[in-house]
């Protein structure tokens, strides 16, 4: 459920997609993002940030963890993880990546798909792909294409309060 197949057309567009997740979210979402290598999520999170109003200056990375950022001064913190470079539990266990997941903030982490196992079992995960240049007319190359699943209660309602702030009021 969620915002199936939705095409985002540009990097502004990904991000206000982001800032509308950030107005919604409640403590302890987590959320996932999937997708290759510069398709947008790092671009989705930055939107996030924003619309949870965190102001620029205070992107600083996490003490215990230095493959997460946390994004203070908003409404809730961000914990932005990415595990890129993690490929095993052990890995990740011994970095402290369990206590932003009961961090009382958001959490979004990147290449979530990468460890599978890392996900609470209440998890938000958003696929970002190419749009097949057919389909569209712009012919730019940077027209992306957005699945959303949720897979619990929790989930759920985040990817149904996200749908309804997209909707023009
Ligand atoms: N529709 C789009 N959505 C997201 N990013 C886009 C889009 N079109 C172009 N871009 C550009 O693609 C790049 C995405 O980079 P980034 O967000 O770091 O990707 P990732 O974190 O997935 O590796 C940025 O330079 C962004 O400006
Ligand atoms: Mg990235």
């Amino acid at each position: 459920m969620g915002v199936p197949h939705q095409e985002i057309l540009t990097a502004a567009a990904m991000r206000s997609l982001g800032a509308r997740m950030g107005k919604v979210a409640t403590p302890g979402d987590v959320v996932g993002l999937v997708g290759p290598l510069g398709i947008g999520k790092t671009t989705f999170v930055q939107g996030v940030a924003v619309g949870l109003g965190v102001p620029r200056t205070s992107y600083v990375n996490s003490p215990t963890f230095p493959l997460i950022q946390e994004y203070r001064g908003g409404r809730l913190v961000l914990f932005h993880a990415d595990l890129y470079r993690i490929h095993s539990m052990d890995d990740l266990e011994s970095t402290g990546f369990r206590d932003i997941l009961s961090g009382g903030g958001l959490v979004v982490i990147e290449w979530l798909d990468q460890l599978a196992h890392a996900a609470p079992p209440d998890t938000l995960t958003v696929t970002i792909e190419p749009m097949p240049k057919q389909s569209h007319g712009h012919g730019t190359g940077t027209a992306r294409r957005i699945r959303v699943k949720a897979t619990g209660q929790r989930s759920k309602e985040l990817a149904r309060r996200w749908r309804k702030q997209q909707q023009p009021s």
